[in-house]
């Protein structure tokens, strides 16, 4: 029996879908195999957290799906993908910095639970990342946006071990918040992500499920690329 990727694919260069829970390190992931193989990374999560700026901009609520919807459709999300991430660009304002604060952060968590904003969504996920060549990261990469993508790797994480490093990596002039309060806010956001009805998170039956809890950073980035080179004929690297 063919498997769906010989069934659809056109693609010369591979998706690569890197999924999982908040602090897992997927961009620090996505970045280090984008530059490894020259391809674009993509940060879905930033298209969520800058629709939530505009909601919190426009005096929007987080929990009204339709006038979420008319927003988006007259909303203009560029994602540029840089060495270091992406910069973020909302109706051509750049917003890179912004949508990391906790109000954003919140907001879109909250925005992404709603089913047609998610298929607005995918929808232009799918015309960024439809050509190949990509590391896609997000939620629903794997099992969603890109169903067909050659590499799927679920980057999990025990959850302390996620906030312990998210709270290292805060800037010291950043508001002073607790690693307590960090790993609540966490484990609020996965609650979400992972008990949303439309595309919860959730490895792909086909994805490399990696538990980082006790890798360094080192071994997680040479395992996915390890796991790259194995689900990728080397001509389409
Ligand atoms: O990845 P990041 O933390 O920036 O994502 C922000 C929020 O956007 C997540 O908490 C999640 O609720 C949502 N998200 C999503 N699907 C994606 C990417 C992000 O639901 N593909």
């Amino acid at each position: 029996m063919q498997g769906v990727n010989e069934i659809t694919s056109t693609r010369q260069h591979p998706v690569i879908a890197i999924d999982g829970p908040a602090g897992a390190g997927k961009s620090t992931l996505a970045a280090h195999l984008a530059r490894r193989f020259g391809y674009l990374n993509l940060e879905t999560g930033a298209m969520y957290r800058a629709l939530a700026l505009k909601a919190i901009e426009s005096d929007y609520s987080f929990d009204e799906e339709a006038p979420l919807l008319e927003l988006a459709s007259t909303t203009r999300i560029v994602l540029e993908p840089q060495i270091e991430g992406n910069r973020v660009l909302l109706d051509t304002r750049d917003v890179s910095k912004r949508i990391r604060d906790a109000d954003v952060t919140a907001g879109a968590s909250r925005v992404s639970v709603h089913p047609q904003l998610r298929a607005w969504m995918v929808g232009q996920q799918r015309k960024l990342g439809d050509k190949g060549g990509v590391v896609m990261e997000g939620r629903d990469i794997g099992t969603a946006v890109f169903p067909d993508a050659e590499v799927k790797i679920f980057l999990d994480a025990a959850p302390e071990v996620r906030g312990n490093r998210r709270y290292k990596q805060n800037a010291p002039e950043t508001a002073p918040i607790t690693e307590e309060a960090i790993i609540k806010e966490m484990k609020d956001r996965d609650y979400r992500d992972r008990n949303r009805a439309e595309s919860p998170l959730r490895p792909a039956a086909d994805a490399v499920v990696l538990d980082s809890t006790r890798m360094t950073l080192a071994e997680v980035l040479a395992k996915a690329e390890a796991i790259v080179r194995e689900h990728v004929d080397a001509s389409s690297l």
